[in-house]
């Protein structure tokens, strides 16, 4: 798998005068964006992802489906018309919903969002009746039964996850990523860059370490550089 794939940057930003700003920098290490609420609100999905297109980049709708099946496969099925290379939808919204999403992704890939990475233990008790590691099994259990092609979830999840054989096949998507020199913000469950992907994750989704990186760190792309470095040691030595 080539290095560039292996970080997906979250553009949490309002505006495309900085998406402009950041994809022709970050481009020489990471391939995939992925563009959520804050972007899609304010600008709209046709325009940000053909936006991210023009300047050679491809997207992740993180748009979070979360509805009844009909409202998702219809959903999905304009994700993918758009040409996006992924997109999600919440696990809690059901086995249907998923199916539905399945059937409806044309090329692109579908993910199941399992439980967010800013549930702390206490709050998940509170949402799911059951600590959040149970609930990300069961999550991923019903995301493959469903023919999702992968999940979201915490790194941390990631080493019960791999215990799980029948569940190889999904594609692991950790965001609740912090390289050791920046600050956590509101994620709860992380892991480091290096560690989430030596646990087993795909790729990682990281947002404010690159896109507002601390200080004494620099300007995005040297945020990305050390990153990638480190997930290149992790893989021992691989290079992009
Ligand atoms: O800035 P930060 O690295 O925390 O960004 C993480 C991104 O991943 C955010 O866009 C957030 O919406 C998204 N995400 C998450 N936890 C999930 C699913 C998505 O943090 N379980």
């Amino acid at each position: 798998m080539d290095l560039r794939d292996r970080i997906i940057v979250a553009l949490d930003v309002s505006n495309l005068k900085e998406v402009e700003n950041l994809i022709p920098l970050l481009s020489p290490y990471v391939r995939c964006f992925k563009v959520g609420l804050q972007l899609l609100t304010s600008v709209g999905v046709p325009t940000v992802v053909k936006f991210i297109r023009d300047l050679g980049g491809k997207t992740f709708l993180d748009g979070k489906f979360c509805d009844i099946p009909n409202t998702v496969g219809e959903a999905s099925a304009a994700a993918s018309n758009f040409g996006v290379e992924m997109f999600n939808v919440h696990a809690s919204a059901g086995i249907e919903a998923m199916v539905s999403a399945a059937k409806n992704k044309g090329n692109s890939k579908v993910l199941a969002v399992t439980v967010l990475t800013s549930i702390e233990e206490n709050n998940a008790h509170l949402i799911f009746g059951s600590p959040s590691k149970a609930k990300v099994i069961q999550f991923a259990r019903d995301a493959k039964i469903a023919g999702m092609d992968g999940i979201i979830c915490s790194p941390q999840e990631l080493e019960i996850l791999g215990k799980q054989k029948e569940l190889d096949s999904l594609l692991k998507i950790t965001p609740g990523v912090r390289p050791k020199w920046s600050s956590t913000d509101d994620q709860k469950r992380i892991m480091t860059p290096g560690d989430a992907i030596a646990a087993g994750a795909t790729a990682v989704v990281i947002g404010r370490p690159i896109t507002k990186p601390p200080k004494e760190i620099g300007f995005p792309r040297d945020a990305v550089m050390l990153i990638q470095e480190e997930i290149s040691e992790a893989l021992g030595g691989q290079h992009g």
